[in-house]
């Protein structure tokens, strides 16, 4: 399990591109939008691992809820697994409340999962499995 990424929420998708540009000295190299999610996302790479930032399409998205409730900062962690639905069994054994019952499409051509903040000391975890 490696740090596949961080996730960062932000209240302007267009801001934020703009400073994580200069933050890391590099262009982001992909943007894209997760309908199911209601989330827009920008990707950089920094090393093996990326920061996405994540804006809210909607103001019913899970994003926009989160800068509402906490304002802009990190959002999650996420490790990237080989085989998720396993990794999901087992941390379900092990008492790990999953946010959802399947793994779901999420940005960068992965499956995702989320694992409930409380569980891990505050900080959402996110597992995903490159797809293909
Ligand atoms: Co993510």
């Amino acid at each position: 399990m490696h740090i596949d990424h961080i996730g960062i929420a932000v209240k302007d998708l267009e801001t934020g591109i703009e400073a994580y540009e200069k933050l890391l000295n590099g262009k982001c190299y992909k943007r894209e939008t997760v309908e199911n999610q209601k989330v827009e996302t920008a990707f950089f790479q920094t090393g093996e691992s990326k920061v996405e930032l994540l804006g809210a399409t909607s103001p019913d998205s899970v994003i926009a809820k989160y800068l509402e409730k906490r304002g802009e900062g990190m959002h999650h962690v996420a490790f990237e697994v080989d085989d998720i639905h396993a990794e999901l069994d087992r941390l379900r054994d092990e008492g790990f409340t999953v946010l959802s019952d399947e793994p779901s499409c999420g940005a960068d051509n992965k499956l995702v999962a989320f694992i409930h903040p409380k569980d891990n000391c505050g900080v959402l975890v996110e597992l995903c499995q490159t797809i293909g």
